[in-house]
This record gives structure tokens, sequence and C-alpha cells, in this order.
């Protein structure tokens, strides 16, 4: 213990020793380097610089003598999606030894939920509400893709999405601004590694600055509408959380923001990002989101376009090409100043400094660079166990049992390509192992797919299912959405099963046999035509390369589902945007005042009084809380007790709960801390999520939990963009999911 403290200290002081004596000289260092390459620079060499080039992420073919002339002369200072490590070699040999300066390039790609080993998509990671479920992902990422030159990678997304019917909300960390924060700082680890400059790192590009998940009504591209206050409280702490973790670079949306695209946003990337976050890396654009302007109706051509993007703060444009054609132009006739151009610059170079490529332009030649390596599948496994999240388990059908025949059917039970997820450009479907081939170890199960996919409208296997299915004693249905049902692009106006998965599992359900619904999808799926009929659910998400294994052992009960949803899980397409941390109205739906429109009598008085704010049809609750997910126990919260009754800014309060293992096996319970301003000067959420604790206890075992409730918790930004802590009554709630919790309050003084 001793010399562990002494340690620790050692570290402490050592560290503290080379922030004060190397820090400063190491920046000072780099900022050297930066002025010195700038005064040797043209215009056009800094203008070459903002240039993000490249191909479409299919493309692997040749590189034409004109791109690469263009690198020569500078005109290129990164590159995007080049798959081919020789052409990486090659164009980087012409950038480090033919261009006139030398400026190595930054080869980017997509690398967002795995390269070749691919992890459950980022939604899915988002349900293990664990650190190092995402930091693995980010870190196998970057081993595999670095050692084929890439060294930037355009992730994480950090888009708080409230509205499942976008395709994005796969990509995304979920609905909640806390948890999304700690899985931000752990993915930014993860990719970055220890050093920016050691050859297995990428930079990490926190993406889409800002507010590109309040699209509305879930459709992509689309506006965002939102006051200061939402902005700064919900769509900001990830990236918050990302830039101090060190994110190298961030990209600017494709949204407008309260009526201005992002891209040439001032306040969102000025004000916001450099002034009031500190941020000093690069900003790229998204996708010609530069030029998108013109369609939003916001620059009236390209070289307006460039001009309101480069006063606005981004640095660097990909794609299209509005800096290469009109910067020049904008700066001699004064519209935009050479020291805006020069800062642009700067913050490249620095990153370019900061990966080492100056020093180490090349891959070297020991770079590891194992593809599919032992650990990183074992890493990519048991993301996917903690990623499933156990919706429903009547009369604990779940965990199968060794004696029971198994039919197993299902879209997406043999589907080795849909199962890697969304935005996969490199891994290989033919390592993926399909659930199907992970039950082949079991000798009782039977197989037949019923659809070829998830839209198949054709009932030609139905006959055969059902008469399999009479032959078993579980069917387990792996069904939901194809992989490019979700993903950029890919909203649904309807989220229910596609084709005719729901008539399917009817049919099936006619047989007596129970059922457990598998869904792999890229967003909470409406189920709630078939909830009353299948007996579990499981939400697997798309688990990636070794989701089969993963869902075996987690059906068949030597693994646990991990999970907890990120999201809430709609009743239905109608409810949407749905979200926990909502605010209360004024007139708050209850379960007291609510009646269903079916039992409205006919001719009734029409009166708003004693309704609430919920549909007649649909109520007010989702079909699953945010935070939820069942284990293979069960678990019982008591005693909540406050150390105090009253807070001050000094001071803290320590929450004690006591959680019981009710059940008959070993299980691990996500203990969720939730508190509510109760009374501001801004209508402030019901709840929102503050701390959490993994905890896991034997069968009977209880044990108490403390978490300690700090003023920092309480504050909030008002619409003055102005951090706040009011006093008044503070609500503390606790439990395994955002709605049924135990609760007590305190006041702030
Ligand atoms: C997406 C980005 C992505 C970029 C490069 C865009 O369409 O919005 O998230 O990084 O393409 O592939």
């Amino acid at each position: 213990m001793k010399t562990n403290r002494l340690a620790t200290r050692l570290v402490l002081v050592t560290a503290c020793f080379l922030m004060v004596c190397c820090a400063p000289k190491k920046i000072n260092q780099e900022e050297q380097q930066i002025e010195k390459l700038l005064a040797q620079m043209t215009i056009d060499d800094k203008i070459g610089q903002t240039a993000l080039r490249g191909t479409s992420s299919r493309v692997k073919g040749a590189l034409s003598e004109e791109f690469k002339q263009a690198v020569r002369d500078g005109q290129v200072g990164s590159v995007l999606n080049v798959m081919n490590v020789e052409y990486v070699k090659e164009l980087q040999g012409i950038a480090v030894e033919e261009s006139r300066l030398g400026i190595p390039l930054i080869f980017a790609r997509d690398v967002i939920h795995g390269f070749k080993t691919i992890f459950p998509i980022p939604i899915g990671l988002a349900a293990s509400w664990d650190e190092q479920t995402a930091y693995d992902c980010a870190r196998v990422s970057a081993l595999e893709a670095s050692s084929q030159g890439i060294r930037w990678t355009f992730a994480p997304m950090l888009d708080i999405a409230r509205d499942s019917r976008w395709g994005r909300v796969a990509e995304s960390p979920g609905e909640d601004p806390y948890l999304a924060s700690i899985l931000a700082k752990a993915y930014i680890r993860g990719f970055q590694g220890d050093s920016l400059s050691d050859p297995r790192s990428m930079a990490a590009c926190a993406k889409h600055f800002l507010a590109y998940g309040a699209a509305i009504g879930g459709r992509d591209y689309n506006s965002a509408v939102i006051h200061n206050a939402e902005m700064q409280n919900i769509y900001l702490p990830p990236f918050k959380a990302a830039i101090d973790a060190g994110a190298a670079t961030i990209m600017s949306s494709f949204n407008d923001v309260n009526g201005v695209p992002a891209t040439g946003n001032k306040f969102i990337l000025r004000d916001i990002l450099r002034d009031q976050l500190g941020f000093n890396g690069f900003v790229v654009s998204d996708w010609n989101s530069v030029t998108e302007m013109i369609p939003h109706g916001f620059a009236a051509n390209e070289k307006e376009a460039g001009k309101l993007s480069a006063m606005a703060g981004l640095d660097m444009e990909m794609t299209s090409a509005a800096y290469q054609n009109h910067l020049k132009q904008l700066i001699e006739t004064g519209e935009v100043s050479m020291d805006v151009l020069d800062d642009m610059v700067r913050n490249i170079l620095r990153v370019k400094i900061q990966l080492g490529l100056f020093k180490a332009p090349y891959i070297p030649d020991n770079h590891p660079g194992q593809m599919y390596a032992e650990e990183s599948m074992k890493a990519a496994y048991d993301a996917a166990v903690n990623s499933f999240v156990l919706l429903k388990n009547d009369n604990n059908l779940l965990p199968l049992k060794a004696e029971q025949k198994i039919l197993l059917t299902g879209p997406l039970a043999d589907a080795p390509h849909d199962q890697l997820g969304t935005w996969t450009f490199d891994g290989d479907k033919a390592r993926t192992v399909t659930v199907k081939d992970a039950f082949e170890q079991n000798a009782s199960t039977q197989f037949i797919n019923g659809l070829e996919y998830s839209r198949d409208n054709s009932k030609k296997q139905f006959q055969a299912t059902v008469a399999k299915a009479k032959k078993s004693d579980v069917i387990v249905f792996v069904g939901g959405e194809e992989a490019i049902l979700s993903g950029e692009a890919h909203s649904r106006a309807d989220i229910r099963l596609p084709g005719v998965q729901e008539e399917l599992l009817y049919e099936l359900s006619q047989t007596g046999k129970p059922i457990v619904l598998v869904i792999m999808a890229g967003r909470p799926i409406n189920i709630s035509a078939v909830l009353p009929f299948v007996d579990a659910v499981m939400m697997a998400w798309h688990p990636g390369t070794l989701g089969g294994p993963a869902l075996y052992d987690v059906l068949t009960g030597s693994r646990e589902p991990g999970g907890r949803l990120p999201i809430t899980w709609p009743k239905s397409a109608g409810q949407l945007p749905i979200y926990y941390n909502q605010k209360n109205t004024g007139r708050p739906a209850d379960k007291e005042s609510f009646v269903h429109m079916d039992d409205i009598p006919v001719g009734a008085w029409q009166s708003s009084l004693g309704n609430k704010s919920h549909y007649l049809d649909a109520g007010f609750l989702p079909a699953f809380p945010f935070g939820y997910g069942l284990t293979y126990t069960s678990f019982d919260y008591s005693n909540l007790l406050l150390s105090d009754t009253t807070m001050n800014d000094a001071g803290n309060i320590k929450m004690n709960v006591t959680l019981t293992n009710t059940g008959s096996r070993k299980g691990t319970e996500i203990v969720q801390l939730y508190l509510q301003d109760q009374t501001a000067s801004l209508t402030r959420p019901v709840k929102e999520l503050k701390d959490y604790q993994k905890v896991t206890l034997l069968a009977n075992e209880s044990r108490v939990i403390e978490f300690n409730i700090k003023a920092s918790q309480l504050t909030f930004y008002n619409n003055d963009n102005k951090k706040v802590l009011e006093p008044g009554v503070f609500n503390v709630f606790v439990g395994g999911n955002s709605l049924h919790v135990l609760s007590d309050s305190f006041c702030f003084e």
C-alpha cells in the first residue's frame, strides 16, 4: 500500500515537473517550427494546406498523374480514402521529397467502429456504458489503420441523438450528454494513444460540430433550431470532454443551427469552439459542406461560401474547392485577411507536427500492423457482449437451457455483411462469425432463415419455418434491419421491423413455442406489434465481426447481457423525438389522468381540463426508458440516504443506497444517479444523469453504494451562455434506469 502511494506520488511529482519544465518548451518549439515554416510559405502554399482531397470511400484504383502533380505543387494538404499502402507511400514521398517545402500529408479515413476488426456500431458501444469498451474499439482501430498509413480518423461522432428516425443514431453515443462525455474521453484516449506522435496513433476528429443530431424530424442534413441553453447543456458537453481529452481535430456539421450553417457559423466555430472551449487543433468541414452553403441559401456562390467559412474559423475544406479557387483573390481584395489564413495554416501545421509527421512521415517498418489480432478480436467479442441489452425475458426464457431443441431463424441470423453495421469500409465480411456459425456448436439447433433479408416481403419460407418451429422447444428469431437501413442519409419515417418479419413472428407464435427475438439494427425499432407475443427480446445492434459468438454465449448464459439503453426506446415513431431528460411542462403527464382515446365516450364534451402532455393513443411513456436493461438476475434498491439536507458551494453530499442481488446468480447492475433542479431561472429537465457505477454482486449479496454529489453537478448554462448554480431544491434519484428510481431531495443554499 505504502509503496503504491509512493509510486503514485513519484508519478505525480514527475508529471508536474514535466508539465512545468517540458510542456511549455515543447509548445514553444512547436510554435517556432510553425512560424518558421509559415515565413517560407507563399499564399498558394498556405491555401494548399487547407485542402483535403481524395476520393470516395470505394475507390481503390491508381492515382492520377494530375493528383500527384497537385501534391508536388503543394496544392494538397491532406488526403482522404487512399486505400492502398503503396499509394500512401508514393504520395507521401512526393509531398516530403518533391514538393518545395516538404510538408507531409495527413492520410484520413472514416474508421468509425473498427478498421478490419469490426466492433459493434457506436450506439451499441454506447449501450455498454463502459469506457474500456469505447477505448478498446478506438485503440484497436488506431493500431490497425495506422499500419496502412492512416493517421487521422473521422471519429468519434459525438452528436446527441433524440430521434431514432435519424439514420445516424447508429453512429451516435445516444441521447445523454453525461454518458456521451464519458465515452468521448475514452475514444480520444484510444485513438490518440499516449502520444499523438506514436506511429500507432491516429488524430481523432470529434464530429459533427454542432447539433447535427437535432435535425428536425430525424431527416438527415436538416435544420437544428435550439436555444443557447440547449446547445450548451445538451449538445456541447461531449465535445468539451473530447477537447479536454486532447482531441486534435473537429469536423463542422452539415446542418444549419438557428439559421446559420455550422460550416460558416462564427458563433459556433470561434466564440464557442475557440474562445469558450479553448480548442487549438484544426477544424475540417464535412464533405462539401462549404459549398453546400449555397443550396442552404446562405452563400450566393462558391466564392462567398469560401469567404464565410474562412471568416467563421473553418481551417480545412473537405473535397470542395472554394478555398483553392477563391481564397487568394479574397485575400488580395482584403475581404479575408492574411492573418485569418495564417491562423488556419498554423492550426493545421500544429497537428502535423504533433503527429510526428515531419520527423517520421512514413509507416515505420516495425509497425506491428497485425489485422484481426487475437487480442483485438477478444476486445471486439467483449464489446459485443457488453453492448447487448435484454429488453424482455418472461418466465426467464433466457438463458436457453442445455436440453432445449432450438430453431434458429430470421433474416439476420446468417448475415455476415449486415452484422458489421453501417459505415464499415474495410471490415471483411469473410471474417464475420454469424449467429448461425456460432450455433453450429450446439447439436440441438436447426436452422432456416425464414426470410432472405430484412426487407424481404416473400412468404415462401413461412410454411417450412413454422414446420421446423413445431419440432423445436424454443425459437430464436434474429431479425431487425440490414446495415444499409441506418447510417448517413438513411433515415426512416417508420421504424418498425421491415418486410414481413412481423407476420412471420406472428405465424411462429401460433405454434405456442416460446420466442426469443434478437434484434440487429442501427436504431431502436418499434416492436409494439410483436412485443405481446414474443417472450424475450435482446437488442444486439449491429454487433460486428464476433457478434455471433458473443450472442451465442449470452443467449446460452455463459455471459450476461452487459448493456443498458443509451437512448429511449419509443413505442412508435409518432412519439419521436423522445428523451428522458425532457422538461416537465405546466401539465406533466401522469398515469392518474391519462385516458386512452378508446375510453373517451362518444360525443364527449371537448375540454382540455384533465388532459396532460400526452398522446391519446400512445400515452406518455416510452416502450423502454433510457438506462433500461435486464440481467439474468434481479436487483433491489433500498435505504436511500443523504448525508445532509443542505449543501453550499464548498460542500458536497454523500448519497448511499443499498443494492441487493435478489436473484439466483451473480450479476452486474449499472447504478444510475440522476439529479433535478426543481425550480430555476430556466425550466430544467425532469432528470439528468450525473454519475453511475457498475456493480457486480453475488446472489443474495447486498452492498451499500455511495455517490458523492458535488456543487459542480448542479450547474447549468442559461441562455446568455453563462454557467450558473442557483439556490433551491434539488431532487436526487437513484435506480437501474431513468424511470424506476428511489428519490429524495436536498437544498442548495
Ligand atoms: C460524413 C462524415 C464523414 C465524411 C467523410 C460525410 O458524408 O458526414 O461523417 O466523416 O463524409 O467520409
